[in-house]
């Protein structure tokens, strides 16, 4: 298969919505990207339970208020992230990009995305929670304009949880 090259400046990296046959593929990235944090003391039942299985993916899918989007390059899967929409606002999970395409904007583009579509709605917040062990992702989240909202300790299985929000 011919691969994408995460180097090469050129590589385009398109955003789109997920379909039926990306299920594998976005376990794939989802495992590939959180894996990555193993060795920073984030337990291992947190790291499994935001790898969600093709099964949740498909089902995810298959909801109106859910919304499933994938980065591709070379028609190869190397970010994603699910938006579901309640009470009028958006919640962000399952972010995560291949670590070999990571710091090239993709997770921010996943992010401009949701919001796209928040706007489009009438969504009138984004809402995403954390963890420290997660420092990307909430360098990510202060660059794209969101606010520390609330701490919540020993939240996830065990882990200390961070929420941040951008009202639209
Ligand atoms: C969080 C994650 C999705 C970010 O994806 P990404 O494509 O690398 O992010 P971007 O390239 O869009 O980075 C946006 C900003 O985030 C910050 N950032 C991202 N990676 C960083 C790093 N390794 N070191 C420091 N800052 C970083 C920077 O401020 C960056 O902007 P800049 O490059 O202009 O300085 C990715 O690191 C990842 O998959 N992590 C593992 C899974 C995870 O933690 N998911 C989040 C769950 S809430």
């Amino acid at each position: 298969m011919n691969s994408p090259d995460p180097k090469n400046k050129e590589t385009v990296v398109n955003i789109r919505n997920a379909n039926q046959n990306d299920l594998d593929a976005i376990h794939q990235v989802l495992s590939k990207g959180f894996n990555a944090l193993r060795n920073r003391g984030y337990s291992m039942k947190a790291i499994e339970a935001a790898i969600s299985p093709p099964k949740l993916i498909q089902d995810r899918l298959g909801l109106s208020e859910i919304r499933v989007i994938v980065a591709t390059s070379k028609d190869q899967v190397i970010g994603t992230v699910t938006g579901t929409k309640r009470f009028g606002h958006l919640h962000i999970q399952s972010l995560a990009v291949d670590p070999r395409f990571q710091r090239c904007k993709v997770g921010s583009r996943l992010i401009m995305k949701l919001e796209e579509e928040a706007r489009q709605t009438n969504c009138r917040k984004l809402f995403a929670q954390t963890a420290w062990a997660m420092f990307e992702a909430i360098k990510l989240y202060w660059r794209l304009g969101f606010s520390l909202e609330g701490y919540h300790p020993g939240h996830f299985w065990g882990e200390d949880l961070l929420s941040f929000g951008k009202i639209l």
